[in-house]
């Protein structure tokens, strides 16, 4: 069975697109997606319709038909764009094909040479058939509370890993994980919202920082108007591309149920939900289960973890439990001067003394809870639906008390 193409056209008038459109109804593999001569309007479409090929008409205003070709190369290298012109000069053919164009089309167009083009797009087509997404797992660092240590424990979780791993600063209008690292970004996650609908695997390394051969630091904006473009649309987008350049992606979200946070955490395979033990802390972890619940998570997703944890805590450890009515998975110990020398010097204590009790009780949660085993699972992918309906909605609706 031969394989349609979907085309775009864009012309350089109302007689020159008939005549194109015309000489594609000849082949019955086209099918002509839209066309005309607004080159705005139909930059548009061939970004949100990803057609196979579009067929780009030079007019008396080359230049700007050269232009428009070198963006769509940018912005949508899957579709073949094909130049096409009355004037077949050298120059122009090759200024087309140079700009990134796969083919040159002569017009008026003989159903011989369009048939071709078209094999030729088709060529290209079935190599870019894609193959199937690897998917890295996500993990939201995550408290409901300030202070707690969400930021030191997902910086030495991540520095756990011995896979391709990226940390993520969700606190978009204050993050401070650069510190925690010792690195000075130059790119954050207002370039990557920015540049979403185009991101390959290089424009991806290049806006994250390098900390180490295998860990990755995606920084929160310098600038807080930066952050304040941030949609939770582009947080989506940008968390699910940055799984198909990782293998671990590990969140440091705000401590608030926004929706930018929800988005992140909604999207999460594990959220480690960390707390102290103090009454204020296990109150507002308690609240957080009650909203996870009401947002569908399965209880599997979430573990939770104590940091700071100490012997004289005359708390019962056994009525925490009950009182949260999950287990805790780790209890990391408090010990203030190790920490914060560790930050101080930018360095993740795991690595910089591995064999402190701090370090070792985190790469006991990580090998718990699997972070960094070089070897991802495959799982299914999330269910998109259920996010979009939840941005949809007002988010405060969801988080709520039932009955309020
Ligand atoms: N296990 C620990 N023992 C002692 N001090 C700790 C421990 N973990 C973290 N701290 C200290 O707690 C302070 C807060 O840590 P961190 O910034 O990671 O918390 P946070 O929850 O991210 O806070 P924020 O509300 O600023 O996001 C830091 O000074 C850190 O050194
Ligand atoms: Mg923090």
């Amino acid at each position: 069975m031969t394989q349609p193409l979907t085309i775009v056209v864009l012309s350089s008038g109302l007689e020159n697109f008939k005549e194109i459109r015309t000489a594609l109804s000849a082949d019955s593999r086209a099918q002509l997606l839209a066309g005309g001569n607004d080159a705005e309007q139909l930059h548009e479409e061939i970004v949100r319709l990803k057609p196979a090929c579009a067929i780009i008409s030079l007019g008396a205003n080359s230049d700007q038909g050269i232009r428009f070709i070198q963006r769509l190369t940018a912005e949508s290298p899957r579709t073949a764009l094909i130049s096409a012109a009355y004037d077949a000069s050298s120059d122009l053919v090759l200024g087309s094909l140079r700009a990134g164009a796969r083919e040159f089309l002569r017009l008026p167009a003989s159903a011989d040479e369009l048939k071709t083009v078209l094999d030729r797009v088709s060529d290209f087509c079935s190599v870019q058939v894609e193959a199937p997404k690897k998917k890295g797992r996500m993990i939201a660092v995550f408290s409901s509370k300030g202070g707690c240590g969400t930021s030191f424990v997902a910086t030495n979780l991540a520095a756990c890993s011995e896979a391709r791993t990226v940390l993520v600063d969700l606190n978009l209008q204050a993050g401070d994980l650069p510190l925690f690292l010792g690195v000075d970004p130059k790119y954050s996650f207002a370039d990557m919202a920015e540049n979403r609908t185009r991101l390959d695997e290089a424009l991806v390394k290049s806006f994250v920082t390098p900390y180490s051969s295998n860990l990755s630091l995606l920084a929160a904006p310098k600038e807080a108007d930066a952050a304040d473009e941030i949609e939770p649309e582009h947080v989506f987008d940008v968390l699910q591309r940055l799984r198909e350049s990782y293998e671990y992606v590990v969140l440091d979200p705000q401590h608030t149920f926004d929706s930018i946070t929800l988005a992140a955490l909604d999207q999460s395979d594990e959220i480690v939900l960390v707390l102290t033990l103090d009454i204020p802390a296990i109150r507002s972890t308690q609240r957080a289960l009650e909203i996870f619940d009401r947002l569908g998570y399965p209880r599997k997703k979430i573990r939770i973890v104590v940091n700071r944890w100490s012997k004289q805590i005359d708390l019962d450890l056994r009525q925490v439990e009950k009182f949260l009515g999950e287990p805790v998975v780790g209890f990391i110990p408090s010990d203030y001067q190790t920490a914060v020398t560790s930050i101080n010097l930018g360095q993740p204590l795991v690595r910089s003394d591995a064999g402190c009790k701090i370090s070792q009780e985190i790469r006991r949660i990580a090998r718990t809870i699997a972070i960094g085993a070089v070897h991802v699972a495959e799982e299914e992918t999330p269910k998109r639906s259920f996010w979009n309906a939840l941005f949809k909605r007002d988010a405060s609706l969801i988080l709520s008390e039932p009955g309020a």
